[in-house]
């Protein structure tokens, strides 16, 4: 166990646990470093075409440019991006509708410390900003935002369904809601087997040896132990969103997952 001192020396120290809680922000803090690279290298380069499926899922206006008198045209989408990690979403959103305004949240301060980093560099940070949260209890007024998205996160969070209502209760009606989440093929034949073995075998063994930490064994049991897309449409269904859409991508390794908030929740 760790002590931490808190701000008030008459409190009693905090007692946290020395283990970070596997899928927490701060298991997240202890990969963040490399945590891109190992995205690319374990996933074949495939990561960055699924959130660019994301964010035309989300239908944003592409066309919003600024004038030359510095007026905007076109819409502004207020877009929010639960766990936004490393910030790659969030990135893909802001550059694909110049007229957005991205706010990424995530737990693990590590991880938005890199993210941060990326949006300076590409000139973003005026478009993007960071908060530290938790997606069970978002910061976010009701309807607040114009669209929200989680990639890689929702497997993380320890209850699903309180993510799942509060992406319904901060997107504005008529709004989308986007979940990307990988799976494991559970149908037979030679791809579901090799993306088997990739998950169970190849992710765990090269992100070890890649990133040094044994972090990486959990993704392999958290994807094995994901529902199966039609269970995990109906837990959407049943926190307050109309389903519009459950598309299988690459032969079912990663499931979109499209939604608005639902009329009569
Ligand atoms: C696999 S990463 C995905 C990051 C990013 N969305 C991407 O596309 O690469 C999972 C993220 O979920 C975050 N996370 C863990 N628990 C969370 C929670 N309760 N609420 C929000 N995010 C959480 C982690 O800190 C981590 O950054």
């Amino acid at each position: 166990m760790t002590q931490i001192a808190t701000e008030d020396p008459k409190l009693p120290m905090v007692v946290a646990p020395a283990i970070p809680a596997l899928g927490s922000g701060q298991m997240f803090d202890k990969i963040a470093a490399r945590y891109d690279t190992l995205n690319r290298v374990l996933s074949l380069g495939l990561d960055q075409r699924w959130r660019r499926r994301v964010v035309r899922a989300l239908g944003l206006d592409t066309n919003s440019r600024k004038t030359k008198q510095g007026q905007w045209y076109g819409e502004r989408p207020r877009v929010l991006d639960v766990a936004t990690g490393t910030g790659d979403l969030a990135i893909e959103i802001a550059r694909s509708c110049p007229g957005s305004t991205v706010v990424g949240l995530d737990p693990s301060a590590g991880m938005l410390a890199v993210a941060q980093h990326k949006l300076d560099k590409r000139g973003l940070a005026e478009r993007i900003s960071l908060v530290v949260g938790d997606a069970q209890a978002l910061p976010q007024a009701n309807c607040e935002v114009d669209a929200a998205t989680i990639a890689f996160g929702i497997r993380n969070v320890p209850d699903r369904g309180q993510a799942l209502r509060e992406l319904a209760r901060v997107v504005r009606p008529g709004g989308r809601v986007c979940v990307l989440e990988l799976n494991e093929p559970r149908n037979k034949g030679l791809f579901a087997a090799a993306a088997r073995l990739h998950t169970h075998h190849i992710v765990p063994r090269v992100g070890a040896w890649l990133s040094g930490a044994r972090e990486y064994r959990y993704l392999q049991s958290s994807v094995a132990a994901f529902p199966a897309p039609a269970d995990f449409a109906d837990l959407m269904r049943a926190s307050g969103l109309e389903v519009l859409e459950v598309t299988p991508l690459t032969f079912g390794v990663c499931t979109l997952y499209l939604a608005t908030p639902a009329e009569d929740a």
